[in-house]
């Protein structure tokens, strides 16, 4: 559907998210049908984008959802996820946060450490429970992507090395209120080869032998996410090789594959936004200054991350190179560097594209900007899932100390 994004700015303002909910259905799918030799479930992982409304359409497309912190195992039940399909991760979770998700009956708990194990076995007995794991292992395996979003190295803090897992997997066995039901790895974020990914589910799945020979039988191998999109190109990645990669590495045994897609499954159907406030020239530099900030959204500023920028409305005069930043007070705030746009007139629209994924729930309140609103196009309609914040909103928890 073609996109009136002047009629879009009228009605709901300016700046704002827009995601495209049928696509995010098409991906789902997609991924789900390429792994249909096995069974296999897809719990979405929520923090790429966790408005109620997106995961409402999910759960109606039996979607399960990989959670890392107690508030968004809620905001999955919030929206009907069956507690059956919820898995809890994360290296931090608190005793309260394991105390919750037990009683909420999840189907298991990833564990990255044997601390957290102990911590785990001591509030299942509290409870007098018998607590679902799985532990995540850390292969030691390159993802080659960002060092910040690449987790499957030793020198990362997450999941436990293998021989490790080996020794709480045959702890875990013999306690009284641990049951464990799965192997987990997720080695990074954005990877784009898939080799990483099937060297990974290879000496996991060893693992999963070896296990089994010491008679402990496993149900969910969990393979993380990961799956990255190019925001440079409109190539797909080839989910039959990623699906390939992980059913070779699981021949001959018979287990459920977990997978937690984010960015897959929604970045591509997000949209930010922004009008053009103003352009500056100095010296040196054209800068094209928008209304949206890295507040909005941290990828650029964090990872150096390229998003493909649009003007929909240009009739393409004087492209030059330019930076398009925001009015953060920090150099740091950009959208692009260095980019060849043509010479834009102040209010105009700007799209920043492939958005859907780590923006909204990357958005912050800094420098005391609203967080902004957001939108689903869904079935050729457009709604608003969340109201843009207004001032009074955004101080509503601060406790204001007034002089007697
Ligand atoms: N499972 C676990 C245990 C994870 O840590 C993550 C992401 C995922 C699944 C989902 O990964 P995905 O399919 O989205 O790659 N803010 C960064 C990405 C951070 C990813 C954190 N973990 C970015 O904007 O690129």
């Amino acid at each position: 559907m073609k996109i009136d994004y002047e009629k879009l700015r009228a009605e709901f303002k300016s700046p704002l998210y827009i995601y495209d909910f049928d696509d995010i259905k098409q991906r789902f799918l997609r991924l789900k049908e390429a792994f249909k030799a096995r069974k296999s479930q897809l719990c979405y992982a929520l923090k790429a984008n966790s408005n109620l409304s997106l995961l409402k359409m999910l759960v109606n497309l039996d979607s399960g959802f990989d959670c890392v912190s107690i508030n968004e195992v809620k905001r999955a039940l919030r929206a009907g996820a069956k507690p059956y399909k919820i898995i809890f991760s994360g290296v931090a979770k608190t005793k309260d946060e394991l105390k919750e998700a037990l009683s909420l009956n999840i189907l298991y708990i990833n564990l990255e450490s044997k601390a957290e194990m102990l911590c785990l076995e001591e509030v299942a007995k509290e409870l007098n429970l018998k607590a679902r794991i799985s532990i995540r292992v850390n292969p030691n395996v390159d993802a080659k992507t960002h060092p910040y979003i690449s987790t499957g190295l030793h020198e990362n803090k997450f999941g436990v090395e293998i021989n490790e897992a080996k020794a709480m997997y045959l702890y875990a066995k013999k306690s009284e209120f641990l049951e464990p039901v799965g192997v987990h790895f997720h080695i990074g974020s954005q990877l784009l080869d898939i080799k990483p990914i099937a060297e990974a589910a290879t000496i996991v799945a060893t693992l999963v032998k070896e296990l089994k020979a010491l008679d402990i039988e496993l149900k969910f191998f969990d393979v993380g996410g990961g799956l990255g999109i190019d925001y440079e190109k409109a190539e797909e990645p080839n989910l039959y090789d990623y699906a390939q990669s992980i059913l070779a590495a699981l021949s001959g045994l018979d287990l459920t594959i977990l997978l937690e897609p984010g960015r897959f499954l929604v970045a591509r159907a997000g949209t930010l936004l922004c009008s053009v406030l103003y352009e500056k020239q100095t010296q040196y530099k054209r800068f094209v200054i928008v209304d949206a900030a890295m507040n909005d959204l941290l990828r650029p500023s964090l990872y150096n991350a390229y998003h493909k920028i649009e003007l929909p409305y240009s009739k393409n005069l004087e492209p030059s190179k330019c930076d398009v930043v925001g009015g953060i007070c920090e150099s740091g705030d950009f959208f692009a560097k260095d980019r060849v746009l043509p010479k834009t007139k102040e209010g105009e629209i700007m799209l920043i594209k492939d958005a859907g994924a780590y923006g909204f729930s990357m958005s912050s309140n800094y420098n005391s900007r609203d967080k902004i609103c957001e939108l689903a196009l869904e079935n050729s309609k457009i709604r608003m899932i969340r109201k843009r914040q207004s001032f009074e909103t955004q101080i509503q928890e601060e406790i204001e100390f007034l002089e007697e």
